[in-house]
Order: C-alpha cells, then structure tokens, then sequence
C-alpha cells in the first residue's frame, strides 16, 4: 500500500482528438485514492481533456489530498505554494483540490492556501468538467472566487469511467468509506460511512477486465471484510463475492485491505481453496498491547490476532502477511511498546508500514488524550521496530532463495537494464528480461534477496497460459 506522502502523477495514455486543456494529476494517500485519480483522468477524457506528461504543460493541475497523518497535509500546502509560483508564468493554469483533505476543509481550503481556485469532495469527481469551466468564466470575468462541490457528508457511490494506468493490472473500488471509527482514524469522517458496492456491478466490471486481457483485479476497501454489512442481505458477504469472482477468468485476484475483526474463516478458506486468489493479505494490527487495542476500539486482542496469523499460516500455504503498526499512541508506555515488539517477533510479517501516531483533529482519540507521547519517543521506537522489522524481512525473504515463483512483469526497475515485478504474494522481484515480457507472467527461479526483496532469473513462460500470438503463428507456419 502507498502510505508515503509522495507525490506523482497519473501516467495516462489515451489521446482523444478534441482537446479542451491538458490536465495533470497529484495524488496522495492510499490505494483507493490512485484508483479515485484513475476515476477523475477518466471523467476528464471523456470531457475532452488531456493528461499532461509533465507538469509544464499542463493547464489544469489538480491535488489528490491524504488527510489520515499531518505529513500528507503539510505536503499538499507547500505545492500549492509551488503551482501559485507557476502560475506568475502561466496565467491559465487552474489548481482544484479534491481528496480526503478538501472533503473535510471544505471552504475552508480557500482561506488556508489562496493559489486553490476549486475545491472537490469525496462523491464530486464526476462534476470536475463543470467546475473547470465555472473556474475559467470566474478567472475570465476578473474575479476567482470560491468554486467548490463538495457534499456535507460523502454518502454516494459515484460510478466513474476509470482510465486505468496499467493496460493489464486494475484496481477495483467494492467499497467506499468505513463505519469502524477506530479512535484515531480521520477516514470515517473523510469518506463516510461504508456504502457496498452491489455483487452485480463487481462482477460486470471485473468481467470486462478479464475480457480485455487484464490479469490482475485488485479489489479495493478500507475494510473488504466489511463488504456488505450495509446492504441487508445476509447472502451478500465478503467471501461469497471472492467466491463468484474466482469463475472470471483472470489470473490474480488481490484485495486489501483486510480488518483482524472482520476477517472470517470462510475468507481464509477462500484464499487457501481458489487458484486465482493471491496469497497475500495485509491486515493492519496497529498495536500489541491489548489495553491500546482497547482504546484504539480495534475490536480484537493481540491473542486472537496471533491465532488469525497462525490459522492464515495453516490455511493458506506459502501466504505472505503484511501489517500497519502505530508507534506512540497516545498513552502508549514502555511496556505496551514491549508487547508490540514480542508480537512482531511472533508474528513474523513479512512487510509492515510503521507509523509514529499523528493526532487527528476530529477523531476520539484527539478528544480524549490529544498527542501524550513526546516526539523523540515515538522515533526512538518506530527505528527500533523498523530496524526488528528489517531483519525479520530480510530473513523471510532469504528463504526464498532457490525457489520457482510466478512473476507478473510490471516494467523497468529503477536498476538500469532489469526489469521488477510481482510474486503472486506480492513480493518484488528484479531480474534481466526483454521491453516484450512486460504485462507476462513468467516462471522465475529466486537467486538472492535482500530486504527490499528478491532477485531472479526468468526460466519460462507458465505452460498454462495462453501463448503469446507470435509464437502462435510460427507454430502455424
Ligand atoms: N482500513 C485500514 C485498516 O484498518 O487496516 C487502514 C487504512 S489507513 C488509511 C492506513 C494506516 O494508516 C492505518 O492502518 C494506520 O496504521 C495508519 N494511521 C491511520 N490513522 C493514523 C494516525 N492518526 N496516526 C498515524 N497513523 C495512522
Ligand atoms: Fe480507519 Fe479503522 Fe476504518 Fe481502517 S478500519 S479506515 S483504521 S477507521
Ligand atoms: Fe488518506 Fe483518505 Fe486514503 S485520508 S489514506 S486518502 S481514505
């Protein structure tokens, strides 16, 4: 999962004839905020806009906001900054701001950072060509004013037309928000409560992927264990939808990212019985102390979430569990900080996102204890769990030495000459191959590994797929 503040641009490939201004996209934040940015260059497309290879052309800029740390956030003000500078040179350019920020800002936007000149909620993608343009009449008439749609609370499921960035990798969104109010989680406020998405349109949509030769889906929620639960049909859960999807013909199914309190037995059968189903799961258990668990309202002890770990272990061989920690919430002592180490140790994940405890105005934890753990604390244990966390990957990822694994090409690595992709447990890989192999999956054998991953050579291509048309024609001739 992107949990960095970074930011990048979509890389869009579709050119449509008419061309009503160039747009160009930064998004920040999680997976479902690159698959909402995904959603806006598509309603942008098919408005007649075009994306931007860089941010030089580009005559629409728009910010995919993350408000879940302050980091996201202060990053989002300061290229604001950047773009009012560009702006002196360029005197078309628009900046809109949509995301997790400016659905919780509001107007309020406008005031924090003048060069913004509209604002965009949650549910308001698809009303970005109309904005544009009441932007434009504003900025021609003199007087760039407030240009904002954004609902009071985000409570739609706004259908959009995805241009997705990858022509055989997709995400799909199957929920939208979440109702788990854990104490120190500004998404519930941010995205609403959680709206599923109905089977049928799922299983339409991935239907299509498949048709198109796409050969990975990774379905998207904040909490896909949720799935459902709003819906008021007890046939409808989590497990039946995995279940159906896995008639689709296509390769890999992923999904992120899973609760420890929602997650069933009949998912984790799902995953050890289903071919197309990956063996990956990240599932964030945030703290191992129990009376921190309690006051983040997580729902589970770190007892049941070791036996969830173990019951993944026997149920789905070779599954690779990944996880979020929080470093000093609030009240955190020395000795619930120990009980997080001991659970690292147990657990064995083989990645996790470790994050210091960032105070969330808005949320219960804010309210009840605001930020009682002095900063240097919180970096002093988030190196020391980093650095436990390291080891243990770098020891799990040794093992795989040797090994015959699927690798789905993704494209170059940042090592000049090797390309990088994906083990079907979602590790990456970095061996020698050719510009054709990207978008295959090829059998590789693992011959070292660091902490960052795997390194390997590509043996041949599954005997199980479909062969690629050219050698289909040599075969005929
Ligand atoms: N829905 C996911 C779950 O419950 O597993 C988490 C989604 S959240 C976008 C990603 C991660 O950000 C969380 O798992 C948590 O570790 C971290 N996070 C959320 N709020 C935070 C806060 N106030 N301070 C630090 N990290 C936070
Ligand atoms: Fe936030 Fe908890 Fe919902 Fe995850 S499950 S998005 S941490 S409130
Ligand atoms: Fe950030 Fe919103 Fe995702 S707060 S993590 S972009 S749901």
């Amino acid at each position: 999962m992107l949990h960095s503040a970074l930011s990048k641009p979509a890389p869009f490939a579709i050119v449509k004839a008419m061309n009503k201004g160039r747009f160009y996209i930064f998004t920040w934040g999680c997976q479902m905020n690159e698959h909402k940015s995904e959603g806006m260059a598509g309603v942008l497309t098919e408005a007649g806009y075009q994306p931007a290879h860089d941010l030089a052309q580009a005559d629409i800029v728009l910010f995919n906001t993350c408000m879940v740390r302050e980091k996201p956030v202060d990053k989002l003000y300061s290229e604001a900054g950047k773009i009012a500078m560009l702006k002196e040179e360029n005197a078309r350019l628009l900046l809109g701001v949509g995301g997790c920020v400016a659905q919780a800002l509001k107007e309020r936007l406008f005031r924090k950072s003048p060069g913004i000149d509209f604002v965009f909620g949650s549910s308001n993608i698809s009303e970005l060509p109309q904005l544009i343009e009441r932007a434009r009449r504003e900025r021609a008439l003199g007087r760039p004013g407030w240009v904002m749609a954004v609902d009071k609370i985000p409570d739609r499921l706004e259908e959009l037309p995805y241009l997705h960035s990858s022509r055989f990798q997709a995400k799909v969104t199957i929920t939208e928000g979440c109702s788990n109010f854990c104490s120190f989680c500004i998404v519930p406020y941010t995205t609403g409560l959680l709206r599923s998405r109905p089977p049928g349109d799922i299983l339409s949509e991935v239907s299509a992927l498949a048709e198109k030769n796409y050969l990975e889906v990774q379905l998207l929620g904040q909490n896909v264990d949720s799935y459902g639960k709003d819906l008021q049909n007890p046939e409808i859960n989590f497990a039946h939808l995995l279940r159906a999807l896995t008639e689709i013909p296509i390769s890999r199914i992923r999904f992120t990212s899973s609760h420890p309190q929602d997650i069933t037995d009949d998912v984790i059968a799902v995953m050890g019985e289903e071919n197309n189903i990956c063996e990956h799961l990240h599932i964030a258990v945030q703290s191992g102390s129990n009376r921190v668990l309690e006051d983040m309202r997580r729902g589970y002890t770190k007892e049941r979430f070791l036996e969830l770990v173990r019951s993944l272990k026997e149920h789905v061989p070779g599954v690779n569990i990944t996880t979020d920690i929080i470093v000093g919430f609030p009240t955190e002592t020395e000795a619930d900080f120990q009980e997080t180490i001991d659970l690292v140790k147990k657990a064995r994940f083989g990645g996790a996102f470790i994050f210091k405890y960032s105070p969330r105005p808005g949320t219960i934890a804010f309210y009840k204890h605001r930020d009682t753990v002095p900063s240097e604390e919180k970096q002093r244990r988030l190196e020391i769990l980093l650095e436990l966390q390291k080891q243990i990957t770098h020891e799990e990822n040794c093992r795989r030495i040797g090994e015959i694994a699927e690798v789905l090409v993704e494209g170059p690595a940042r090592q000049e000459e090797f390309f990088m992709g994906k083990t079907r447990d979602h590790k990456t890989v970095v061996f020698s191959a050719t510009e054709d192999l990207v978008g295959e999956l090829v059998s590789l054998r693992v011959t070292d590994a660091s902490v960052a991953g795997l390194m390997g050579e590509v043996i041949s291509r599954p005997h199980s797929l479909p062969l690629p048309c050219r050698e289909r024609v040599t075969v005929r001739v």
